[in-house]
Parts: C-alpha cells; sequence; structure tokens
C-alpha cells in the first residue's frame, strides 16, 4: 500500500471506492479525484454467494484502469478467490485483498498472489476475530477491517470494530511489523477521526464519504481531509 508522503495534501492513503461513483459522470469524477491526489482506486468484486449482490467484473475495471495511472486495490469478496486470480490485472503497485473467511487455505493463496507481484492484503468482516491472523499477519501487507458486512454500500458502521482498529495496531507495534491497517464500510466524515485515532492508514471511502449523493466531489474531498486531520490531531 502506499505510504502517503509528508508533502501531500493526505495525510492517510484513501482509496476511492468505484462501485459508489456516479456512473453517469464518471468520467468528470475521475479528472476530478486525480487532480487531488487521490492515489488508488477500490475495486469491490462480489460473487453473489458470499456477498448477497454482484457488483463489477474484469471487463469494467479494465476499461477504467486503461483511462487512469492511479493504483488499484481490488477487494474480492469471493468463495475461493483463487479461481479469480489470472482474470486479475496487476500494475506496479497494486493490491489484492481477499478475505479470511473464503479460503480453504488462506497461506496457499496469498503465496500465489504474492507471485504475481501484487501487495497482498486480508480482509476480516467485523465478526471475525482478530486471532485468526496470529499464524499469517507476518506474511501480509494489509489488512482490512470491514466495518460493515461487505455486500453493500450505504450500510451503518458496526461499532465495535473500532475497538477491532486499535487492537491490531497494538499487535502490529508489538510484533514490529510494517502491515497497514484499512478500515471499508461507512467511512463518513463523523466516523474518520475516530477510524484514523483508533490506528487506520487507509480509508476506503464510497458512498457515505467521497461520492455522497447530490453532493459535488470538490466538496466532499475537502471535508474528507478535515475529517483526517481531525483524526490525526486526535491521535
Ligand atoms: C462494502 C464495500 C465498500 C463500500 C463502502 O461491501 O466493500 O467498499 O463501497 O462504501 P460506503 O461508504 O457506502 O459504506
Ligand atoms: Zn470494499
Amino acid at each position: 500500500m502506499n505510504d502517503s508522503s509528508s508533502n501531500s495534501r493526505w495525510k492517510a492513503s484513501v482509496s476511492a471506492s468505484v462501485m459508489c461513483i456516479d456512473w453517469l459522470n464518471a468520467g468528470q469524477q475521475m479528472d476530478s479525484l486525480k487532480a487531488a491526489g487521490i492515489e488508488m482506486l477500490h475495486w469491490d468484486i462480489m460473487d453473489g454467494q458470499f456477498t448477497p449482490d454482484f457488483s463489477m467484473g474484469s471487463s469494467i475495471i479494465n476499461q477504467f484502469r486503461a483511462s487512469t495511472d492511479m493504483r488499484s486495490d481490488y477487494h474480492l469478496m469471493v468463495e475461493e478467490p483463487s479461481r479469480m486470480f489470472d482474470a486479475i490485472e496487476l500494475s506496479t503497485g497494486d493490491t489484492v485483498t481477499i478475505h479470511q473467511e473464503c479460503c480453504r487455505n488462506l497461506h496457499r493463496d496469498l503465496v500465489a498472489l504474492r507471485r504475481r507481484g501484487a501487495n497482498v492484503g486480508v480482509a476480516l468482516c467485523p465478526a471475525t476475530p482478530l486471532d485468526v491472523l496470529d499464524y499469517i499477519i507476518e506474511d501480509v501487507d494489509y489488512v482490512l477491517i470491514m466495518t460493515v458486512n461487505p455486500g453493500y454500500a450505504g450500510q451503518p458502521l458496526v461499532p465495535q470494530t473500532l475497538r477491532k482498529i486499535s487492537d491490531l495496531k497494538r499487535i502490529i507495534s508489538n510484533m514490529e511489523l510494517d502491515v497497514k491497517i484499512g478500515v471499508d464500510g461507512n467511512v463518513n466524515f463523523e466516523n474518520i477521526p475516530k477510524m484514523i485515532s483508533a490506528g487506520a492508514d487507509v480509508l476506503v471511502t464510497g458512498s457515505s464519504g467521497l461520492f455522497r449523493k447530490n453532493f459535488p466531489l470538490d466538496d466532499s474531498l475537502d471535508r474528507l481531509e478535515v475529517a483526517i486531520n481531525e483524526g490525526f490531531a486526535q491521535k
């Protein structure tokens, strides 16, 4: 994952959840994200099994990818995600995150992803305890704490996931690892300061943050910056 540089507008890494973009104005919104210095696009891929709904597949994603140099942050919400690895296009610096709950053999899948050159992440649903990471955390670059149940945009925060972020931060520092913590789900301007002060490094921001209906994207970008800075001030 990227480390936001000190001279960047963004003190935390921001990953824009494309599923929540204004599809009728997608080109324009992509230009605004780029101009604002957003460096990562979050691709929610769902299979209708692990998640009740579907989202987008490679034909849509690759069209976007061909028109930008922003890095890709793939979030595979699919059973046995290794079935899909061949379909994923990767460029330097891209991250692929798979769900612990979906893998019969998580370690084997992470090794396979790493061989393809991806940064590798593990996502945990709200009810999944952190101890599933006990013997895998050394092998990942990124842990994505789901702050809602995967599957839909626009859901309310599961509040105890804030405690999970700080618990994970403590584990990572005690083990002196360089593992980034991401948060995904209801990453809005009220929750961001709490998420940052708990230890989140990467914010996946969708319909409740960046891409709010009927609000200009530039206004949401400004509010996002304020909320992130507020979180750092509370640390
Ligand atoms: C949820 C998805 C998220 C979602 C987040 O299953 O993984 O990426 O788009 O956006 P909001 O802000 O709608 O929770
Ligand atoms: Zn996601």
